[in-house]
């Protein structure tokens, strides 16, 4: 079975052809456009300028995912493409070029719903995570923790009361003058402070008062608040960080300077932000697993292309229960692909016919 993959909810364009053969799920190519460029001037997506630049990619994207596979039209079976959710504007361009393709080419269609997408991106290969599970999707739009049960059948435990683990990234990034997206961007700053804190300690192995205090500082990394952690639900709350990182700034005159870039106050303070996220996620992914016995715990959504996070929780996670399989994408498909929307396709191979789809800006996780 053969699937072309279209994915185009918000500011990347992508497609992408996979293969189910033997009971393994291969990736024949992935081809990504996105309009990032764009944002970084305005500092965040405007809808409009990423509707518009996904009409210009999504010929040429398709085109290259086929190239790259080295198939022509006859060889693919059905056409999947992202539903929802995500901004109206951009989803409606993978909708419709969906729609015409399976019109004029006589192909079904398999309609996706991104977040799903998100978790069983994870069965690629040959991976088969032991059911029932317990998935987080943590995105720029989501963090929320679902139980997969088998049939793939998806149930919403809890999540966020307010701004996503993404846009907490993305908006504290905006205060240190970091370019969007944020979520990278502190992740680098944030290794890089790391990496100089081990180095130095381990040079200084006759420890003085200086490497004393950045061992310190770098252990706790408690500079930021971490919101309803203890509360005994998966409640999280992300949309305080921004005022709390903006008051660090006032309070120690750092002020909000693009030229502060690169500076080691500025990586301190990134490497913190990053650490109130994770011990958030991770905090609320073990009550999670303590109160769901999962067979497997799945990470997923663009925040898991985030190194520590995905080190971290792995290592703590299965320090809980050492039988616990964990499961996380690759970088390149934790962050918007198209690989994701044509695996799920496979996985659900439910093919209706083109009149059946439409765009659904606000669709659940649960649908
Ligand atoms: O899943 P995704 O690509 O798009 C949505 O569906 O939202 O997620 C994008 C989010 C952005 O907020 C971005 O800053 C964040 O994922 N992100 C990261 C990293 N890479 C992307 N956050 C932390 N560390 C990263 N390495
Ligand atoms: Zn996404």
């Amino acid at each position: 079975m053969i699937i072309l993959g279209i994915e185009t909810s918000c500011d990347e364009t992508a497609a992408a052809i996979v293969e189910k053969k033997d009971n393994t799920i291969s990736v024949l190519s992935s081809s990504i456009a996105s309009s990032e460029e764009l944002h970084k001037k305005s500092g965040g997506i405007i809808p409009e300028v990423a509707a518009r630049k996904q009409v210009e990619s999504i010929i040429p994207v398709i085109d290259d995912a086929l190239s790259v596979a080295d198939l022509k039209w006859n060889s693919i079976d059905a056409i999947a493409v992202t539903y929802g959710p995500g901004l109206i504007g951009s989803l409606l361009v993978g909708v419709e070029t969906a729609k015409t393709l399976a019109y004029t080419l006589d192909k079904p269609i398999i309609s996706v719903n991104h977040l799903h997408g998100h978790l069983f991106v994870n069965w690629l290969g040959d991976n088969k995570p032991e059911l029932p599970a317990v998935g987080l999707v943590v995105s720029g739009g989501h963090t929320d923790f679902v139980k997969i049960d088998k049939n793939f059948e998806i149930t919403y435990l809890g999540g966020t009361r307010d701004d996503a683990a993404g846009e907490a990234f993305d908006k504290s990034a905006r205060l240190l003058g970091l370019s969007y997206p944020g979520g990278p961007a502190i992740s680098k700053l944030a290794e890089s402070y790391i990496s100089t804190v081990i180095a130095s300690e381990a040079k200084q192995s006759n420890e003085d008062g200086h490497s004393a205090n950045r061992r310190i500082a770098m252990t706790k990394l408690d500079l930021f608040p971490r919101p309803m952690i203890d509360s005994n639900n998966l409640d999280m709350s992300f949309s305080g960080l921004k005022t709390s990182v903006l008051n660090y700034l006032k309070n120690n005159n750092v002020g909000v300077d693009p030229r502060l870039r690169g500076d080691d106050k500025v990586a301190y303070i990134a490497a913190n932000i990053q650490e109130a996220i994770i011990d958030t996620l991770i905090t609320k992914s073990m009550f999670a697993i303590k109160e769901y016995k999962p067979k497997s715990f799945i990470l997923s959504g663009g925040v898991s292309a985030n190194s520590r996070l995905r080190i971290k929780s792995k290592k703590v996670l299965q320090k809980m229960n050492e039988d616990l399989k964990f499961y996380v994408p690759q970088p390149q498909f934790s962050t918007d692909n198209a690989v994701m929307v044509a695996t799920t396709a496979i996985l659900k191979n439910n093919p209706i016919g083109w009149k059946n789809i439409y765009a659904n800006p606000s669709l659940g996780i649960e649908e």
